[in-house]
This record gives structure tokens, sequence and C-alpha cells, in this order.
């Protein structure tokens, strides 16, 4: 079943979240809700709420982390422990480039979340650059993003996706392989020639509830 996340990064208060998943829910078919897993990753500020506001409405909707702490539970200021955030998400997006640029994560550090996202039973959606970003034991997905196409409007072609996804398989072997960047409402469709793609890692386009709902609309048409 395709699986379309929505990464909204440091985006939204609780009234844009919740104006958010009743446009998208008012926007989407309920058959599309059976037919694709939706999962949204707010910023941990709105997982309490959201989490609220999905079981009080019965909705078809997951929730994700962007990211873990690499520590368990106990003296470390500011960070979320994979075991809190459980309560609320079945997801952990790990290893986006942006953490990896701008808040310098190292390989060693993505490791230490990895591990205590699965200890947690966390689900992991593991990001990579390319196809030599080495991928940690037991992730769910590899989510591929190429960093220049990540906001920028240019995504990569569906023909270099699926050649990084061949040489994904044949690294590894039960991960189902996800896309990221620049994903449009307008390009998505691009998208379903790829071999073997699982499902999409959306930023700038999960933003709109209407956008993210086209998405889900036109790929799983
Ligand atoms: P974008 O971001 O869709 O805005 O390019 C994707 C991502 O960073 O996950």
């Amino acid at each position: 079943m395709p699986i379309f996340i929505a990464n909204w990064k440091s985006n939204k208060t609780t009234q844009d979240a919740e104006a958010f998943i009743r446009e998208f829910v008012d926007a989407t078919s309920a058959d599309l809700f059976d037919k694709n897993v939706i999962v949204i990753c707010p910023p941990f500020t709105l997982l309490s709420f959201c989490s609220q506001f999905i079981r009080a409405n019965d909705l078809n909707i997951h929730l994700g982390t962007q990211n873990i702490s690499p520590f368990p539970t106990g003296a470390y200021t500011g960070e979320i422990a994979a075991t809190q955030a459980k309560e609320f998400a079945e997801y952990g997006i790990i290893g986006h480039s942006e953490r990896r640029t701008l808040l310098h994560e190292t390989d060693e550090e993505i490791v230490k979340k990895v591990e205590q996202a699965r200890n947690a039973g966390l689900m992991v959606v593991f990001c990579i650059q390319n196809e030599l970003t080495p991928v940690p034991e037991g992730v769910d997905y590899i989510a591929y993003e190429p960093p220049s196409a990540i906001g920028s409007g240019n995504p990569d072609t569906p023909e270099h996706i699926g050649e990084v996804f061949e040489q994904l398989h044949l690294k590894n072997k039960s991960e189902k392989l996800l896309y990221g960047g620049s994903l449009k409402p307008e390009n998505i469709h691009d998208f379903t020639s790829v071999p073997s793609i699982e499902g999409f890692l959306v930023g700038g386009a999960s933003l709109d509830a209407g956008s993210f709902a086209q998405l889900v609309q036109r790929f799983t048409k």
C-alpha cells in the first residue's frame, strides 16, 4: 500500500494543524484512506494535539516524528526520547539531510537514533542523500532525498530514482523505498513509473491540505 508522509518541519500551530486535518479529510474520499497509508509528521509540540484530534474523530491518519533523541529517557535537556514519542507516534523520520547539515548530525548519532526508535517500537523512515549513505540495520523505510531536490522545485528524474533504487535493492533487503524532494500535485504522476516505489516523503506540498490531498489522489488514480 503506498505511503504518503507529510514532513511539516518547523511549521504550524495547533490551530493550523486542526484546520489542515479537517481540510485534508474533507478533500479526500474515504476509499483513499483504505488504499494508502497517510502519515503526518508534525513538530513535537503538535503530536499530542494531533493524536487526540485523530482519535476523537476516528480518522485513519497516522503520526510520526521528524527526529528522535539518540539517548533513552533521562537527563538529556531538550531531547525527546523515542519511548516518549511512541505515546503519540508510530513512525520516526531519522537522518533527514537538514538535520545532517544544519544540526551537524553524524552517522554515529544517527545509528543511535535508529536503535532508540526501534527499541521503542517506532517504524523508522530513514533518509538517505544518495545510494552511498550508510543505512543502519533494521530500518523499515528508506527515503531517498537528494539534497539538491529538497525545497528547490527540481525533483530528481524518475529514471535516476529508478537507478538509485536498483542499487539500494542490491544492498538492502526488506526496506520499502520512498522518494522525497520537490514533489507537487503537478509532478506526482511522473513518479508512478519508478519501479518498486512504495511512497513519498513530502515537505513543502504537505503544508497545504489541498495540495497534499491532490498528491494522494493523483498518485492513486
Ligand atoms: P520538499 O521537502 O518536498 O519541500 O522538497 C522534502 C523533505 O525535505 O522531506
